[in-house]
């Protein structure tokens, strides 16, 4: 049988997360247990983090297990990703030995690994999580890289707890402005987990320009299918916001502008106004708005919103202590 990873959402039947999302539950109602009793699990960050990391550690606490944290290229060896390289530039060590290595102590292998945002071609390849799954002899975990399937599953949990079944409400995952660009890998998440729970989606963005993956795309228009719900895009914030269940909000750079970012400031400094505001939501159908964290209140969504009954952030934050744990849980009991 082939090594079982959790890389995506989408390796995953909609049964498969619904279970994982049962057992999360399980896991906020009783909180302790020795699920990962005796073992162990590095956790890799390429990347800074805040949530990531802290949920990490204490889930792998809770369950009895150890989480190792390391940075490589600040406290741990730079690595060489590329195969067949003369390695005579910074990196110290290979894939092939870090991935081997890390698999004869620990059990499982987590790792956050960013685009470098200089061509998408090469990012959305996701080079370096595939690498570890490649080489490793243990599970290895996605803490986010060109999707965020951790940050998924505590979204779905968050909207599940406060609406219950979540087929056919009206989701819309709205652009943002923030003063960088930033990952798409929240929004790509974000399409996936709404569409694979039959909710009918709007993606709200700038321009076409804007429009996600056509890899995640796809993935959405399929889930939708399967799962009856929809997908669509749109560019009109009236009309996405009119009646909506579920506001999410992610600020991501626009894909044609990989490598020459300073073409589209310009394209990004002219929607400032796709903040998240009040009378947005007054639009909505009472609807909740959620959002992954970090947030740069008053750019992204104002401290009206931010402070308002309608905002879940906090639960789904906590969220990833609970899912996190049943990911680890699973991929352990499955070895
Ligand atoms: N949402 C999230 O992954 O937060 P961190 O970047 O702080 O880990």
């Amino acid at each position: 049988m082939s090594l079982r990873h959790f890389l995506t959402t989408q390796d995953y039947s909609r049964a498969d997360i619904d279970a994982l999302l049962e057992q999360a539950t399980a896991f906020k109602r009783s909180p302790r247990g020795q699920q990962l009793a005796g073992k162990s699990v590095a956790l890799l960050f390429f990347n800074p983090s805040m949530r990531t990391r802290t949920s990490f550690e204490l889930g792998a606490f809770h369950l009895g297990g150890h989480a190792i944290v390391l940075s490589p290229g600040k406290d741990a060896w730079p690595i060489e990703f590329r195969p067949n390289v003369v390695m005579d530039g910074e990196a110290e060590e290979h894939i092939a030995e870090v991935a081997r290595v890390l698999s004869r102590y620990v059990d499982l292998i987590a790792v956050r690994a960013f685009p470098k945002f200089q061509d998408w071609s090469v990012d959305r390849e996701d080079a370096v999580i595939k690498a570890f799954a490649q080489h490793a002899t243990v599970p290895v975990i996605n803490m986010e890289t060109i999707t965020h399937p951790c940050q998924e599953l505590a979204h779905a949990l968050a909207l599940k707890e406060r609406f219950g079944d979540l087929t056919g409400r009206k989701y819309v995952l709205t652009w943002t402005y923030h003063p960088k660009p930033l990952n798409t890998a929240v929004a790509n998440s974000a399409l996936l987990i709404a569409t694979k729970m039959g909710m009918d989606v709007t993606l709200l963005c700038p321009t076409p320009d804007y429009v996600l993956d056509e890899r995640y795309m796809a993935f959405g228009a399929q889930n939708a299918k399967e799962n009856g719900g929809s997908l669509k895009v749109s560019h009109n914030i009236e009309e996405a916001y009119r009646g909506a269940d579920v506001v999410y909000a992610k600020s991501w750079g626009a894909l044609p502008f990989f490598g020459h970012w300073e073409n589209e400031k310009p394209i990004r400094d002219a929607h400032k106004h796709f903040i998240v505001d009040e009378a947005k939501m007054a639009l909505t159908n009472n609807g909740v708005f959620s959002h992954c964290l970090p947030l740069r209140r008053n750019i992204k969504a104002t401290d009206a919103v931010m402070d308002s009954p309608a905002c879940i952030a906090i639960d789904e934050a906590e969220n990833r202590l609970h899912v996190q744990k049943a990911v680890m849980a699973s991929l352990i009991a499955q070895r």
